[in-house]
């Protein structure tokens, strides 16, 4: 992000627009939109800005461009088809200070306004910050469509209350959750279909039962994914937007947790390899808490909370505690690295069975079902296995698979920085090694591993 989106209240202040041909006028229509005291500079005006002019909506100064015309104004817009006068805006504005606008030219802007989707008092701004202006407008055309032109009088029965609410509810927390309950409700249907005042009535009777105590809390446990965010389910998304607390993994991508409530308070527990930041009785300790207190928190995970995520430890404490929870799949890294990858698990040529294994045991030993893994027709998928790997591929030779069969690992697949090495059980080991493949990386062994140079799709950083 390279500007910082922020809605500028310029009511009853002063703002100059320089120039008086139709830009300027579009621009002059925003600013009043906004309730600017708008003065317009230019030697000349065009025909609508003199109809506002005549009805004492703007003010007029016939005169070209100089600096000292700008001094006390909150905001300029330099609007001429003149790009040295433009220039000459942009840079007294920044001497002095003043946030300005040069259209078409956003090198000589302090600020850019975006395409708008206009719901008073709902207003959203969509910026490409310079570098996709036709995108940006697609963005808003598409976010015009979703929302109903009514959702304006939502937010506008929801200001009435405001105050009302404020008065009713003791924290901000209670506060927030009346209104989601409220916005999830059938009060928003009412206004869609222009019953506003059974809406307001709606809304009194909420208020007039609503409890001022938190209620209970609770966890939702959610598997994230394997990193890329569009893996995650609907379900997993309408959670992460609605909780109080995030307690967070190691595993969870960057681009997931953006993903998260901006105003929820995260809590990283850390955890790769020998390096718990928490003991996990500690996790499972802090969720139940966190949830006596009434905050609904979410525990998300990498992948699947089930698939050695010790989803099962965390939801034993918390029934224990009587905290209610859901849980909410995600998909594995086997499943979704295996499919960036272009690996097919099961094959009808060469795989009727799959194994999911953990490579690195609660001691740190090595210590597998060898036979299990060793027989034919099968795809291994080891999770966790890239410290102890050249054990694992000497025992599974040792224990009868050829040194030829095909085996693959892959470096946080799914994302722009997925990396493969395609090699041999005898091999693969050297090879990864040589290429520097770091953690997260799942390995997979089977004859499925040789579709991949036929099957792969996924080009990361593409
Ligand atoms: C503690 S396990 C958690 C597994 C997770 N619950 C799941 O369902 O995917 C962590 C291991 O998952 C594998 N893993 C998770 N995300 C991965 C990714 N994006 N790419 C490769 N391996 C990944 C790695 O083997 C990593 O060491």
């Amino acid at each position: 992000m390279q500007a910082l989106p922020i809605f500028f209240n310029i009511a009853q202040r002063p703002c100059i627009v320089i120039g008086g041909g139709d830009v300027a006028t579009r621009k002059v229509g925003m600013l009043r939109k906004a309730q600017g005291e708008v003065t317009v500079i230019s030697p000349a005006l065009g025909g609508e800005l003199q109809t506002m002019l005549a009805a004492g909506e703007i003010q007029y100064l016939a005169a070209s461009f100089s600096p000292e015309q700008l001094t006390g104004a909150c905001l300029v817009i330099a609007a001429t088809d003149d790009t040295a006068v433009n220039e000459a805006v942009s840079v007294a504005a920044r001497r002095l200070n003043i946030p300005v606008n040069v259209v078409d030219a956003p090198a000589l802007c302090t600020f850019t306004m975006g395409s708008i989707i206009d719901r008073s008092p709902v207003v959203i701004a969509v910026s490409s910050e310079g570098n996709a202006p036709v995108l940006a407008r697609h963005i808003r055309s598409k976010i015009e469509t979703m929302l109903p032109a009514a959702y304006g009088r939502i937010a506008a029965i929801a200001g009435e209350f405001r105050d009302q609410v404020k008065t009713r509810f003791s924290t901000t927390q209670l506060r927030r959750r009346f209104w989601e309950e409220v916005l999830n409700g059938p009060l928003v249907e009412r206004v869609l279909s222009g019953q506003e005042q059974a809406a307001r009535d709606l809304l009194d009777e909420l208020l007039a039962k609503s409890e001022d105590a938190p209620s209970r809390g609770e966890v939702y446990l959610v598997g994230g994914g394997p990193g890329d965010p569009d893996l995650l389910t609907f379900r997993a998304l309408r959670l992460m937007q609605q909780c109080d607390v995030c307690v967070y993994d190691k595993l969870v991508s960057k681009e997931v947790m953006e993903l998260v409530r901006r105003d929820a308070e995260l809590i990283y527990v850390g955890k790769s390899r020998d390096q718990h930041t928490l003991p996990q009785e500690e996790i499972n300790a802090l969720l139940a808490r966190l949830a006596l207190e009434g905050k609904r928190v979410l525990r998300l995970k990498g992948g699947d909370p089930f698939i050695f995520g010790r989803g099962g430890e965390e939801i034993e404490t918390l029934m224990q505690h009587g905290v209610p929870f859901q849980v909410v799949p995600g998909i594995t890294a086997a499943n979704g690295v295996s499919s960036y990858a272009g690996i097919p698990l099961t094959h009808r040529d060469y795989a009727q069975a799959c194994l999911f294994i953990t490579g690195h045991l609660k001691d740190g030993t090595i210590d597998l079902d060898w036979q299990a893994m060793a027989r034919p027709r099968q795809t291994v998928v080891i999770y966790m296995g890239l410290v102890g790997l050249a054990q694992i591929c000497a025992q599974l030779v040792a224990h009868g698979v050829s040194p030829d069969m095909p085996a693959a690992v892959i470096q946080q697949g799914t994302t722009h920085k997925q990396r493969v090495v395609e090699s041999t059980l005898e091999n693969l080991a050297r090879d990864v090694a040589a290429a520097g493949l770091k953690p997260p990386s799942l390995t997979i062994v089977g004859e499925v591993v040789k579709l991949r140079p036929r099957l792969h799709w996924f080009t990361p950083g593409a």
